[in-house]
């Protein structure tokens, strides 16, 4: 499919001026690829078997309320499991929510740079994006935010950790920040990336749901527990916003295979194994972030799985994003450049981390 033919019906002006969604990169030959932030490890102990059973299924729709696991997940917020709404990734969610929130003449509020999908989520609602540049340390920028709030915003997106730069947001901040927001204004709290947020100060979704009736936090099965390919994350907060998604949402997207997977990655034998490889993802990237900063790079807190190299000298950066991308790739390695802005590189395989210091120094040294 050629992207720059002109299709043969009449599309939207609107929708056809936006680029669509960008996936990191698949290598093209053997290396790393640290593109997209995805977990290097095998699936959970059980989940392939319960993948494989529930396989045998494939001519039935999947029921759709899966009150087995949003209850298990709502436990978790102390919350009842209307209060827990699935979907095909928590993208999915994001979407809904603006455009369950937010239609033409609406805005809705992002940090920039952030996650890729942001601003073209109000697309096809009719709803535009503002972003709010982050701070010179690659931090939410939350006064900013709070300055560009008007009587048209109707969602506001925080990130933590922010994907791609990494830092997550302080509680204390956050505490701050929302209780500026109009009560009304939806705040969906993106935590793609939670299990890895080991920051005691760091907001967490479950301390500070029930105190904000307009607040969603987004959690996924996609990072920490590497079940990217089965699509399947959800949402917590007041039930009737929860609905509300729904009603924008396409009907039966989560598979009964993506929720046995679930299931089976949050019985006490998966949880087990579960956490001491977060502990090592932990451990790499923090040896990553530390291994980069003695190349004299300024490498910003990181509480994901990744780590982010600044654009720029004067952020104690590499001078060229594209370039230390496009380094990488001659070595078989693929990370995500943000043209501009720096270099996000995901925490991979054990072997991947004196690979990535060794292809950062060489060109550090070479410029
Ligand atoms: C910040 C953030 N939110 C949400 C998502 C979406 O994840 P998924 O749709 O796989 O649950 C991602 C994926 O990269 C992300 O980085």
């Amino acid at each position: 499919m050629s992207e720059n033919a002109a299709p043969p019906v009449r599309i939207r002006p609107d929708v056809l001026a936006m680029p669509a969604y960008r996936q990191g990169a698949t290598p093209t030959r053997p290396g790393f690829k640290l593109s997209s932030n995805e977990n290097p490890f095998d699936p959970l102990p059980g989940v392939l078997e319960a993948v494989a059973q529930r396989a045998l299924e494939t001519n039935r729709y999947a029921p759709a309320a899966m009150p087995e696991l949003r209850a298990a997940l709502a436990g978790e917020f102390g919350v009842s499991l209307d209060h827990v709404h699935l979907a095909a990734g928590s993208v999915a969610i994001l979407y809904q929510l603006v455009h369950a929130a937010a239609g033409p003449g609406d805005e809705y509020l992002y940090a920039w740079p952030s996650f890729e999908a942001y601003p073209s989520l109000g697309l096809a609602s009719g709803a535009t994006g503002v972003a709010v540049p982050l701070t010179a340390g690659a931090e939410h920028d939350l006064d900013a935010i709070a300055a560009a709030i008007t009587e048209r915003t109707r969602v506001i997106l925080l990130c933590t950790p922010n994907n791609p730069t990494g830092p997550a947001i302080r509680r204390s901040d956050f505490d701050r920040f929302i209780a500026g927001v109009p009560s009304d204004t939806l705040v969906v709290l993106d935590e793609a990336y939670r299990e890895f947020v080991d920051a005691p100060d760091a907001v967490r979704g479950e301390d500070v749901l029930r105190d904000h009736p307009n607040l969603v936090v987004l959690r996924t099965f996609s990072k920490a527990y590497g079940l990217a390919a089965l699509r399947i994350g959800y949402g917590v907060g007041h039930p009737a916003i929860l609905s509300s998604a729904a009603s924008v949402g396409i009907p039966l997207s989560v598979t009964g295979v993506a929720e046995s997977a679930a299931l089976a990655s949050l019985t006490p034998g998966a949880r087990a194994v579960h956490a001491e490889r977060i502990a090592e993802i932990v451990r790499r990237r923090d040896a990553l972030a530390a291994g980069l900063r003695e190349l004299g790079l300024a490498v910003p807190e990181a509480q994901g799985n990744f780590v982010w190299v600044p654009e720029g000298r004067d952020r104690g950066g590499v001078d060229s994003a594209q370039a230390l991308a496009a380094a990488f790739a001659e070595a078989g390695t693929l990370v995500r450049p943000f043209a501009g802005h720096g270099v996000r590189v995901s925490v991979g395989e054990a072997e991947s981390l004196p690979e990535v210091l060794r292809i950062v120094r060489e060109f550090v040294v070479a410029v």
